[in-house]
């Protein structure tokens, strides 16, 4: 079957793994070795030479990491994937294998804390400077271009405020630029969202997330034409931000549930956002799904689902905000996000803290501000936890 036009769970389950040749071994084998024999030094000098298929050392390549790449590849829609060490090590590797020194990054201003504070502090050490857009205006990044602009740079829907920007259209703006358009897709995962299918170059992700799903492993990927991989992986080799094995594995086995526990995920998200908007504590919703959003009907365009992550503002603001992470008994009180449990966590306490206070508030993300990544625990017991932590704030 041709797994590249195969529906998304089949892919899930299916692509790039086949029962192992010699074994028949139905899971994917835990290649756990940092090198490879050579038969001789003739076919280990054809192997370095890159004339000759085969593995010489974990850094440059492992089967399993192949597996997993060959996966991702298909379930996003891109030529090849390459994956890395952490979602941060991901982004941080597209960055350096796209732009150099002298270059600009065009940036959206509401992203995860630390790739913003890469952006804004890491990387100028070093000669790239990034311009931020505070609004999801394709218009706004249109006019932060520059000449020497390589990377337009968004997460769509974004950590922590679930802002939806148009991937098609920025994908224009970066393309006659003569940039390339690179979009986190941590939020969204390959089920609800391709933004390679609507014109973006690059997708990254946070493996770590929705990909792996079970809150035991952190590992990332970034996905896109050959070339552009090919040159990632270049970076990757010297840096040295390559993924374990073992973790390769546990990603191989979370996605084969990937289609399942998003779909429930879109449906619990869907249930608390609705019942967030009716609650007299709460300010403001903020979720794509709600057709309160500003970035509904886009949303409804570019995805197939919602997703996970609901972010809300209480009327009490800040002292309202701890009280609701303190008082909940079923949510468990963490960062990270998409796991199959319900994470509660306070941005601007937590995910958010090396954001500036001012460009913080600009982005939206206030002291009220409460962060959901909703599990696919049974959407009624959820609600009720949230219910009664609410009850407190008031
Ligand atoms: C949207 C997004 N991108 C990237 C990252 C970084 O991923 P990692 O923690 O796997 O390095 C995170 C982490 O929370 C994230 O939320």
């Amino acid at each position: 079957m041709d797994l590249e036009k195969a529906g998304p769970s089949t892919q899930a389950v299916h692509a790039g793994e086949a029962p192992e040749p010699t074994t028949g071994s139905l899971s994917p084998p835990l290649y756990q070795s940092s090198v490879y024999a050579f038969q001789d030094a003739e076919q280990g000098a054809a192997i370095f030479a890159g004339s000759r298929e085969g593995y010489v050392y974990t850094r440059m390549g492992n089967p399993t990491l192949k597996t997993l790449e060959n996966k991702l590849a298909i379930l996003e829609g891109g030529e090849e994937a390459l994956v890395t060490s952490s979602g941060m090590a991901a982004i941080a590797t597209t960055v350096a294998s796209l732009a150099r020194a002298g270059e600009h990054v065009v940036s959206a201003e509401v992203i995860y804390g630390a790739t913003y504070t890469l952006l804004r502090e890491f990387w100028p050490r070093f000669g790239l400077q990034s311009t931020f857009v505070a609004s999801s205006d394709t218009e706004d990044y249109r006019r932060a271009m520059r000449q020497n602009t390589r990377i337009v740079f968004v997460e769509t829907p974004s950590n922590p405020t679930l802002e939806v920007v148009d991937i098609a259209a920025l994908a224009e703006v970066a393309r006659k630029g003569n940039a390339l358009l690179v979009v986190d897709n941590t939020f969204a995962t390959p089920m609800n969202q391709n933004p390679l299918a609507l014109g973006a170059d690059i997708v990254v992700h946070s493996a770590s997330k929705y990909l792996g799903g079970h809150a035991d492993v952190i590992a990332g990927v970034v996905v896109g034409r050959s070339d552009l991989i090919h040159k990632a992986r270049q970076s990757l080799r010297l840096i040295g931000t390559v993924l374990g094995p073992f973790e390769a594995w546990l990603i191989l086995r979370g996605l084969k549930t990937l289609a399942l526990r998003v779909a429930r995920h879109n449906e619990n998200a869907l249930a608390v956002a609705r019942f967030l908007e009716g609650h007299p504590a709460v300010e403001r919703v903020f979720y794509p799904g709600l057709e309160s959003h500003p970035g509904h009907k886009l949303a409804a365009r570019q995805m197939r689902g919602f997703g996970g992550m609901v972010s809300f503002e209480l009327k009490g603001g800040h002292d309202a905000g701890i009280r609701m992470v303190d008082s909940v008994r079923l949510c468990t009180l963490a960062v990270s996000l998409g796991d199959v449990s319900t994470l509660i966590e306070h941005p601007a306490s937590m995910t958010h803290t090396s954001v500036p206070v001012e460009e913080r508030r600009r982005g939206g993300i206030t002291d009220g501000l409460v962060r959901l990544s909703v599990g696919i625990e049974d959407a009624p017991d959820i609600i009720a936890d949230l219910k009664q932590a609410l009850d407190r704030t008031t």
